[in-house]
């Protein structure tokens, strides 16, 4: 990188000082009229000019490849924690191999650790991409691909699918929430133990309520018996900011709007429309929200 930088900064430099020389030099003086003396073809000048630029081009072509490549796989020596990462229309699984842990919408990492990702596709092609932490890479159905990334800074680092999947891609957002490494053991160990006993009357009637409504054929809350796949994991879903693939906020209000009518907020999506009544909105909020870890 510095090494291009500074080879370009020379070339800017050796243009720049007969272009200066030759506007002062050459610049038209008082009483002056007409054209300059013309010329055209000069071999020696045309050859210098063109073999000039090739050896340059070549020049960094050689570190450019060499880091391409150096650059695709994670440094020697780290210790990766691996997440397998799987597009939907339209949201984004996280399956963290090993741990017994599947979220959806936010993939939480520990800062200053390589993340190698293997990425999945359900459906059909995504590209999976946080601006912030690494490059795009596609999912692509029945081939995985990898891609790693490392966070130096906690934070949450907005992602996007980046390649055209449908009617909803553009709404196909997540987060990437990179944690210290104590608060994300933290993270590890609430998902690892989630609270699914609800507390109030309010949240046990919305547990009758998502039994009823067989949430649990699309839907996992892990220690229940909702063990579906098709649509994101709701374990602990109440530590969430984000939910529908990021087109709402995690709030009672934004998850009433989703469960009466989810394909208002994205077309085409699988989650079917709920006719419910405001007492049972209510229930079933309670419930959902107070999926949360053990404290
Ligand atoms: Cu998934 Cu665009």
């Amino acid at each position: 990188m510095g090494f291009s930088m500074w080879l370009m900064v020379g070339i800017f430099v050796v243009v720049c000082i007969p272009l200066v020389y030759a506007m002062i030099r050459f610049r038209e003086r008082r009483g002056e009229t007409g054209l300059p003396p013309q010329f055209e073809g000069n071999h020696t000048v045309e050859i210098v000019w063109t073999v000039i630029p090739i050896l340059l081009l070549v020049v960094l072509a050689i570190p450019t490849f060499r880091d391409a490549f150096v650059l695709a796989s994670p440094p020697a020596g780290s210790d990766p924690l691996q997440v397998t990462v799987v597009g939907h229309q339209w949201w984004w699984e996280f399956d963290y191999n090993g741990q017994q842990i599947v979220t959806a919408d936010e993939m939480h990492i520990p800062t200053g650790r390589v993340v190698t990702l293997t990425l999945k596709s359900a459906d059909v092609l995504h590209s999976f991409w946080v601006p912030g932490l690494a490059g795009k890479e596609d999912t692509v159905p029945n081939i995985d691909n990898t891609l790693w990334l490392k966070a130096d800074q906690p934070g949450t680092y907005p992602g996007q699918c980046a390649e055209f999947c449908g009617s909803s891609h553009s709404l196909m957002r997540f987060d990437v929430v990179a944690q210290s490494p104590s608060d994300f053991q933290a993270w590890v160990a609430g998902m690892q133990h989630p609270n699914v006993t609800p507390t109030t009357t309010a949240a046990q009637a919305g547990e009758k309520l998502f039994e009823q409504y067989q949430c649990g054929s699309c839907h996992t809350v892990d220690g229940t018996k909702a063990n579906g796949t098709k649509a994101p994991n709701l374990t602990n879903l109440g530590e969430r900011q984000i939910i529908a693939g990021g087109a709402l906020e995690n709030t009672p209000a934004d998850l009433v709007q989703w469960i009466t009518d989810a394909g208002k907020i994205m077309p085409d999506t699988i989650m079917p429309a709920f006719a419910l009544s405001d007492q049972q909105l209510n229930d079933l909020t309670a419930y959902l929200e107070g999926l949360q870890p053990q404290r």
